[in-house]
């Protein structure tokens, strides 16, 4: 047993002490977990939109002094009360919305937003005693979806860990927590293209690209990405991605480009971009008769959808989906076991690194625009 168990630790986290300021590294100390609660020392962490979006708090309830972050890896350091399924070694993603798999969300097959765990940006607090478990000289720093994955220590709900194979490597596998299961997941789980069809993804970012993943280990044989920003097709085509339409080079709607392209629509299409045309043409350039489109991306709060009933009853289907479908506790150590086995790369979505000191450089490039996903390395 470490010396550090039901002890305060002492640590390097990144604060954000107000919103769109530059993060700052401090010392923070890291209670002890309590019930039902894991302590995981981070080894890496890796930069997301959602970190940027609650960073920046443009429309939302801002929360601070806050230890952002959530797509991570780590090692159980320890346990808290009734915690029975991990113990101090095992490998785990943490993962920002959790499994508790007693509700009812939990006990059906088709859902993976659990009634306890469900994603919420407000909340800075530990659900069980309301309390946050970072402090500086006893203030209160607030946590992040429930995982504040940018501290060298964190305490997370055992239900928002996933346990993994402790052979992978954790600076490949840390992109599962959140951005490639999301977008792979869209594909595999809900549009569930077939062998030889055609798939359609919006949006050509880390989200669009995994689900282009998942569309190409499903076999699909055309794969068009659609992106305002034709910078975006080039690295696109490690990803499978056959063919590609910017909608700005057409004077009518991309759904009718891809109709002509496809004889009369795509069998699937996967929507990664938040934008509420993109979602409308995503419906709409799926084939008549057996067409499936895959809402992903997250739209503004006052975006409406709107569509002829027309195409709902000439059998288009549309779909949502959050995380992928996936179970964080029972269906990520599943996907993990996939890159294990090579059925799908990961990669190829790390195309920076920055060691934790130099955490902000991770905000500068995605605020660019500038590549997929950057790792960030603990130094321990
Ligand atoms: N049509 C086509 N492409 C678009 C459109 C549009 N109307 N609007 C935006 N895009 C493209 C952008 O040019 C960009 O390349 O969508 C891509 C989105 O990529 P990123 O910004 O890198 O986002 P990503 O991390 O992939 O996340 C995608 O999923 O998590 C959600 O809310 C997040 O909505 C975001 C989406
Ligand atoms: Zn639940």
């Amino acid at each position: 047993m470490s010396s550090t168990v039901g002890q305060v630790i002492k640590c390097k986290a990144a604060v954000a002490w107000e919103a769109g300021k530059p993060l700052v590294i401090e010392e923070v100390e890291v209670a002890p977990p309590q019930a039902m609660e894991v302590r995981v020392k981070i080894l890496f962490t890796s930069l997301c939109h959602t970190d940027v979006y609650f960073w920046e708090a443009k429309g939302q309830t801002p929360v601070f002094p806050r230890i952002l972050g959530h797509e991570a890896a780590g090692i159980v350091e320890s346990v808290g009360e009734g915690v029975t399924d991990l113990q101090p070694g095992d490998h785990v993603l943490p993962v920002f919305t959790g499994e508790c798999k007693e509700c009812d969300h939990c006990k059906s097959e088709e859902s993976n937003m659990c009634s306890l765990l469900r994603i919420n940006p407000d909340r800075g607090v530990m659900i069980g005693d309301g309390k946050a478990r970072f402090s500086i000289n006893g203030k209160p720093i607030y946590h992040f979806l429930g995982t504040s994955t940018f501290s060298e220590y964190t305490v997370v709900h055992v239900g928002c860990l996933a346990k993994i194979n402790p052979l992978a490597p954790l600076e490949t596998v840390c992109v599962l927590s959140c951005g490639i299961s999301t977008g792979f997941g869209a594909t595999v789980n809900v549009a569930k293209p077939k062998k030889g069809s055609s798939v359609a993804v919006f949006g050509l970012g880390a989200v669009g690209l995994a689900a282009a993943e998942g569309a190409r280990v499903s076999g699909a044989s055309r794969i068009i990405g659609v992106d305002l920003n034709s910078d975006r097709f080039e690295q696109a085509k490690k990803f499978g991605v056959t063919e590609f339409v910017n909608p700005k080079d057409h004077d009518r709607p991309v759904q009718e480009v891809i109709a002509e392209m496809t004889g009369g629509g795509v069998d699937r299409s996967v929507e990664c971009t938040g934008n509420i045309n993109a979602m409308i043409s995503a419906f709409e350039c799926v084939h008549d008769g057996w067409g499936v489109a895959v809402l992903v991306g997250v739209p503004h709060n006052d975006d409406v959808f709107k569509t002829s009933p027309v195409n709902f009853l000439s059998e288009r289907t549309l779909k949502g989906t959050f995380y992928g479908n996936y179970k964080p506790r029972s269906d990520i150590p599943g996907v993990v076991e996939k890159y294990m086995n090579k059925e799908m790369e990961l990669e190829k979505f790390i195309t920076h690194e920055v060691p934790f000191s130099e955490i902000n450089k991770a905000f500068d490039l995605m605020l660019r625009g500038e590549g997929l996903r950057c790792l960030i390395r603990m130094e321990h």
